[in-house]
């Protein structure tokens, strides 16, 4: 007899009963499906890649931007179409918001409406598409306003706090599905044998401690004061003020990131910096830093923006970015304080032997 095992579908039940206080419809349960429906549809072109002719950049002769100016690769325009394809007609929502789409997309007239909003980034981390890294889908569900079949852009601009639940997929070595519905995280694998999601990281919780962070080097020299201080004393190692060494990792796949910190802790950090003043962060609020951090949060990690916890920021754009440092919660702790030190002036003292612009004629 082989051992039990306990499948999404399981999984969904057992919550229902659970946390639905007897009052629940299965309308969730339904969403949620049709989601991981589409993660198995993106799962499955993502492994095919080539041999379907999915890699590459989107828009045969001029490359295609989406509304962020970014190229689109082919597979984020596929991955968008599945989502759509796989939710619009689940009769759970009443309307979807993704990375890939200028504008909120509208439930087509004749298709049941229902109490949710889905907001998505399809292909998180797509620049990594064509050199064969993992890359995955993250999403976040929130409630439309009670009664309203026809929802506007302002009524997806809720605070993190609002999500109902969160997720995110990665395609790796193995396709993996992390999700919270408020009741803490859980991991699932795919098993493609029978196409199903199978539970096998029940109660993930990130360690308060750790000796590894992820953050873009290259922009070092537009970070603020206290992102330098932080990372330059983790450089110091074993005989600077941290007093022990640390290892850095940079994948450029905030999902894959994620993943590693929910496994074994670490900070990921893509701070607000100088290098281009009108943006506040490069990573976006809605589908990126509220769903990743209410993941974080509930297994015990942090997720702020450097001064402010991301999921209590007022949204004012449906592309809106965002500062984002999350992970292990005594590492976040600190660089918050590094922030308000130096929001306070209580920095002053800090020299960065790294960062500092050192000239013959100055020692500042
Ligand atoms: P996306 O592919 O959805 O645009 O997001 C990519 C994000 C994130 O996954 C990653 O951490 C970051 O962008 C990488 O940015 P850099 O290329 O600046 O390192
Ligand atoms: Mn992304
Ligand atoms: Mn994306």
């Amino acid at each position: 007899m082989s051992e039990h095992r306990t499948t999404l579908t399981q999984y969904l039940l057992d919550q229902q009963q659970k946390h639905g206080g007897g009052k629940a419809t299965g309308d969730f349960s339904g969403l949620i499906n049709a989601i991981t429906t589409a993660i198995k549809v993106i799962s499955n072109q993502v492994n095919k890649g080539a041999l379907i002719g999915a890699l590459g950049n989107y828009g045969g002769g001029g490359d295609s931007v989406n509304v962020q100016g970014e190229v689109q690769k082919k597979l984020d325009v596929m991955s968008n179409d599945a989502i759509i394809n796989e939710c619009q007609g689940s009769g759970h929502l009443a309307g979807m918001a993704s990375e890939e789409m200028e504008e909120i997309y509208s439930i087509p007239a004749g298709l049941k409406r229902g109490k949710y909003l889905l907001v998505f980034d399809p292909l998180d981390g797509s620049s990594n598409i064509d050199v064969n890294i993992s890359v995955g889908t993250i999403f976040s569900v929130l409630r439309a306003p009670e009664g309203k079949e026809n929802p506007t852009m302002e009524d997806f601009l809720q605070p993190g706090t609002q999500q109902v639940a969160a997720g995110f997929a990665v395609y790796g070595p193995s396709t993996m599905l992390v999700m919270t519905t408020g009741h803490g995280v859980d991991g699932f694998t795919l098993d493609r044998d029978i196409g199903a999601f199978i539970l096998t990281h029940p109660k993930m919780s990130i360690p308060a401690d750790t000796k590894e962070f992820a953050i873009n080097a290259s922009n070092s020299r537009f970070w603020e004061p206290p992102v330098k201080r932080y990372v330059d004393e983790c450089l110091q190692g074993k005989t600077g003020p941290r007093g022990t060494d640390f290892n850095m990792r940079w994948i450029a796949s905030m999902v894959a990131e994620t993943y590693r910190i929910l496994t074994r802790g670490g900070v990921f950090m893509y701070p607000r910096d100088t290098k281009d003043p009108s943006k506040p962060g490069r990573l976006r609020l809605l589908y990126e830093g509220n769903p990743i951090s209410f993941i974080i949060e509930q297994a015990g990690g942090r997720s702020i923006t450097g001064t402010q916890r991301i999921m209590e920021v007022e949204p004012t754009g449906l592309h809106q970015r965002i500062a984002v440092i999350f992970g292990s919660k005594n590492e976040v702790d600190l660089i918050e304080r590094y922030h308000s030190d130096h929001a306070q002036g209580l920095d002053r003292e800090f020299k960065s032997p790294l960062f500092n612009t050192r000239t013959l004629f100055s020692a500042e």
